[in-house]
């Protein structure tokens, strides 16, 4: 196999990429036949382009010039759960209708690396330390399992809410095993579809691909945003309209709170006869780095904290809240028609983002070089550029503490969106709806705990964490007895309970008393 002769040299050279072979001649022959193939495949020009594209950096001109372009969301196209309370019932029944008739698929993006939480397996096999150590991805399996049985028991009619779910090259093997290993949770295999996305070489700031090693590109998932290219060239569009699906529920892997195919969201969408939709929780304090939906130019799209003056962030209307308060959750609703136009059409449109990154290299003496700060980028698409092409748009605002807590990083003791925010989150979720059901809770000394819990808001429970008080009340509840809060009057009214409190199929338990 050698590089000159097949032209391979000659095409690197062209796209200015010849750095790849420098360790060529201290490869096995196997090892050039592997690397020789991955190279290959690549187009490096149309690679080349992308980065060329992605690259052009934000400048404050640019921000003014954003800032004055943009709108916030309208009234008329958002629904809230708060401010639209009297509508919630009907929303939901509305989603629930739609499920009962099979018509919903939840798509699941786990193509992602997790570089930031730091393991080495996919994050939804995560066990964030609950009572019971299920994962993320368990507690997401039972969810469609108790939502199906809810839509089934309303409209008793045998319905699925068929999972897809996006891996990466890096994640597939292990995910699926993960799932086989327990049975997919009690889920039917059929009704579990894992696809996977695509991959880009990572480049310095000059353009340069990166070796990971003598012989082998530094490969990333090519971002959630992937999934689209990923839904066409993998068959899924086609299994969807087998299957007979008109409404898609996409959402993270990583948000512990998530209500995978939320009957109120679905109901909500489909109500306003949306083609797109996009759940936000209130951002509150103007430089959270989040996300904001709006209008851009008349379009929606998310606009990025850094890509705004802080001026326009700080922004408030008459009722006090920001102006651009409608923070994305990456949890968003489309219709199989507009999806499908997207696949199809629009997908070639959508530009990267880059992320810098720490990119493990090769440096030129060929020594494995571990960077302790960004030396590179990884471009990705993003699942919500996709907004501008909808003609239908609505926004549904959610509350945080309710359904919106990602995991990130691990354990540190200042760190954001952790193993045990997320835990504290979901078991403070949790001690509300047992609250709210009539139970109540005492402490060791017998005495009532307050019945106005802690939210588990980010700042408090890292707070917690530093002074080690008022942690949150230890109660988890198996989403196989409640989805949202639901049928918990009969377990929990007027009883009172030590923590930690664990209702599942199996009944009420209090485990302090074996010492869990
Ligand atoms: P993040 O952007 O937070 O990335 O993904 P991550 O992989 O979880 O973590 P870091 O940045 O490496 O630490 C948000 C969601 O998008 C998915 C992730 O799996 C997660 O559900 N994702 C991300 C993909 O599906 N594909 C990608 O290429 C990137």
């Amino acid at each position: 196999m050698d590089p000159n002769a097949s032209g391979l040299a000659a095409r690197l050279a062209e796209a200015g990429q010849s750095h790849l072979l420098q360790f060529w001649d201290e490869l096995s022959p196997e090892e050039q036949g592997d690397f020789a193939r991955e190279l290959q495949k690549m187009d490096f020009l149309e690679i080349n382009g992308f980065f060329e594209k992605a690259t052009g950096a934000s400048s404050s001109s640019k921000q003014e010039k954003m800032d004055a372009r943009m709108q916030p969301v309208p009234r008329d196209v958002l629904g809230s759960v708060t401010r639209d309370r009297e509508s919630l019932k009907d929303w939901e029944d509305a989603g629930l209708r739609c499920i009962s008739q099979s018509k919903v698929a939840v798509l699941l993006l786990a193509g992602g690396q997790g570089t930031r939480l730091g393991v080495s397996y996919p994050k939804g096999m995560y066990d964030v330390g609950l009572p019971s150590h299920k994962t993320l991805f368990q507690i997401q399996a039972e969810r469609i399992l108790k939502l199906q049985q809810l839509a089934e028991q309303k409209h008793k009619i045998k319905c699925c809410v068929p999972w897809y779910i996006m891996t990466s090259g890096r994640t597939m093997a292990s995910t699926k095993d993960y799932f086989s290993r327990h049975n997919n949770f009690g889920l039917d295999q059929n009704n579990i579809i894992f696809f996977q996305q695509g991959m880009l070489p990572a480049m310095d700031y000059q353009g340069k691909v990166i070796l990971e090693s003598k012989g082998k590109l530094a490969m990333a998932p090519d971002g959630n945003g992937g999934l689209y290219r990923a839904l066409g060239n993998q068959g899924i569009m086609d299994d969807m309209q087998r299957r007979g699906i008109e409404f898609i529920h996409v959402y993270c892997v990583d948000n512990i709170l998530v209500k995978v195919a939320d009957p109120s969201f679905i109901g909500f969408c489909v109500k306003k006869g949306a083609d797109c939709g996009a759940k936000v929780v209130e951002k509150t304090n103007p430089t959270e780095a989040v996300g904001v939906v709006c209008k851009v130019d008349g379009l929606y799209q998310v606009v990025e904290y850094s890509e705004i003056t802080l001026a326009t962030a700080e922004k408030r209307g008459a009722d006090g809240r920001l102006t651009f308060s409608s923070g994305n959750v990456a949890n968003h609703f489309f219709s199989f028609s507009f999806l499908r136009d997207v696949v199809q059409k629009f997908e070639p449109e959508l530009q990267h983002h880059v992320a810098q990154k720490k990119i493990p290299y090769v440096d030129t003496k060929g020594q494995l070089i571990k960077p302790d700060k960004p030396n590179g980028i990884k471009m990705e698409k993003f699942v919500f550029d996709i907004f501008q092409f909808a003609k239908t748009f609505v926004v549904f605002e959610v509350l945080r503490e309710d359904e919106f807590n990602p995991l990130k990083n691990a354990d540190s003791q200042d760190a954001k969106d952790t193993p045990t925010t997320a835990r504290h989150a979901l078991m403070s979720l949790h001690h509300r709806w047992v609250l709210n059901a009539g139970g109540h809770f005492i402490d060791e000394n017998g005495r009532h705990v307050p019945a106005i819990p802690r939210d588990g808001a980010a700042d408090d429970v890292t707070r917690n964490l530093k002074d080690g008080t008022d942690l949150p009340i230890k109660c988890e509840i198996s989403p196989l007895v409640s989805y949202g809060g639901e049928g918990l009057e009969e377990l929990v009214r007027g009883r009172e309970f030590h923590p930690t409190l664990m209702i599942d199929e199996s009944g009420v338990h209090e485990l302090v008393k074996n010492g869990v």
